[in-house]
């Protein structure tokens, strides 16, 4: 094999791991989502989770564009991580700061942004 074919391979490889973990990253928000948030915020993000008739605040509907422009990302990843009572909302949201890292909080405030479809 000539040396640009070797670069070309190379350059090949390198693309397919940049996707790889591109989308990794994705899938893993979407999985911690399902797994640790939709029993209260509901698999499409609408507060209806099967947790959620037991809370005394509902969770918020995260579809409903309108409301959810007016929180910004840092004030959701306080949420996330310290706890609702971080931010002065319902000790219902529990925090998130011994399961989840900074990185997997910001994937989900990103994943969260997706409910909202205008
Ligand atoms: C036990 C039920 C429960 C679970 C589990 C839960 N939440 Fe919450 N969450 C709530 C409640 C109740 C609130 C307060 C009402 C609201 O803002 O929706 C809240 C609020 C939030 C907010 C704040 C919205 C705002 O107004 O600032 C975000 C963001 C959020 N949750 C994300 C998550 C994420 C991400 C997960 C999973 C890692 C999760 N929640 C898991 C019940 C829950």
């Amino acid at each position: 094999m000539g040396r640009n074919k070797i670069q070309i391979a190379l350059l090949g490889i390198g693309a397919l791991l940049v996707f790889a973990s591109v989308t990794a990253h994705a899938d893993s928000a979407q999985s911690n989502y399902t797994a640790f948030c939709a029993k209260c915020h509901g698999a499409t993000g609408h507060g209806d989770g099967p947790g959620a008739a037991a809370l005394s605040t509902k969770a918020r509907d995260f579809a409903d564009c309108a409301v959810m422009q007016k929180i910004s990302d840092d004030t959701m990843f306080t949420v996330i991580k310290g706890g609702g009572a971080a931010a002065g909302l319902p000790a219902d949201m529990p925090s998130w700061s011994n399961g989840l890292s900074d990185p997997e909080i910001h994937a989900l405030v990103a994943y969260i942004h997706t409910f909202c479809k205008k």
